[in-house]
């Protein structure tokens, strides 16, 4: 095994979808707490990395060490366990529409420990709490504005008390309200001690919660920045992406 770089580490990652190479020998590291913005244009396999890190999607070749446990040969049951420690936010929210914003955030409750119902609504009540969503307990998903919907799809992954939070453009359509409470939300987790990856295009929000940026390009991981550097000497490559110069 490689000597550890990071809580996550992806050493040579290859996927392809038929004859289509998606990623090919993407590497990256994000350290214990630190959150990494992951850019790079429409297509490019952003999601599909995402997917993977949870187990939801395998790569033909490659590493994928989470605290430097691999997790590309686990089987399903093993995976269930890393779903606990690292939580994908999905793009959209994927909320399940029939049921009320309460079963939302008591499914993986229900799913993953043995609590009493009433420590489920102790635990539920605070954690709309925390992401400003009192009161809508009852309400249907549907019945949400987009940005409220983004929050309950972020509240139910954090129920479980993730390590790693997968962020899959959290901010995309919602207006600048919203944008601010997923960053405030994003930032707040962070300080608990979070390791997080942010998929976004939107680079107000990177420059808000990120330590460093890496930019998806090709299949490979074209340039990665610190923050600091990207705000002092915008780079090459990177600094044509932000500027839609390139795709
Ligand atoms: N299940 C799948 N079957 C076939 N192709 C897929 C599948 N999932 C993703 N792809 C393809 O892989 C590429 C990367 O997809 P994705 O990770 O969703 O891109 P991004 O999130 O960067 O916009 C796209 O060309 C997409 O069509
Ligand atoms: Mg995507």
């Amino acid at each position: 095994m490689s000597e550890k770089k990071g809580f996550i580490e992806v050493i040579d990652f290859h996927k392809s979808f038929g004859s289509k190479k998606v990623h090919q020998g993407v590497n990256f590291f994000v350290r214990k707490g630190e959150c990494l913005g992951l850019i790079g244009g429409s297509g490019t396999g952003k999601s599909v990395l995402l997917r993977s890190l949870v187990g939801l999607e395998k790569p033909e070749r490659g590493q994928i060490l989470i605290e430097g446990v691999d997790i590309v040969p686990m089987k399903e049951r093993q995976l269930v366990e890393i779903r606990k420690k690292v939580a994908y936010a999905f793009q959209g929210g994927a909320l399940f529409d029939s049921m009320t914003v309460f079963e939302n955030l008591a499914y993986p409750l229900r799913e993953h420990f043995g609590f009493s119902e009433k420590e489920i609504h102790k635990q539920i009540m605070e954690q709309l709490k925390e992401f400003g969503l009192e009161g809508s307990e009852k309400t249907l998903p549907g019945n949400l504005s987009g940005g409220m919907q983004k929050r309950v799809g972020l509240a139910r992954a954090m129920m479980m008390h993730p390590e790693v939070v997968l962020y899959d453009e959290p901010t995309a359509g919602l207006d600048p309200y919203n944008t601010k409470r997923i960053q405030e939300s994003i930032l707040s987790l962070k300080e608990k001690g979070v390791t997080s990856i942010l998929v976004t295009h939107d680079m107000p929000t990177v420059y808000a919660v990120c330590d460093k940026v890496a930019l998806l390009q090709q299949g490979r991981i074209g340039e990665q920045y610190t923050i600091e550097k990207l705000r002092q000497e915008p780079p090459g490559a990177m600094s044509q992406f932000i500027n839609g110069e390139s795709a």
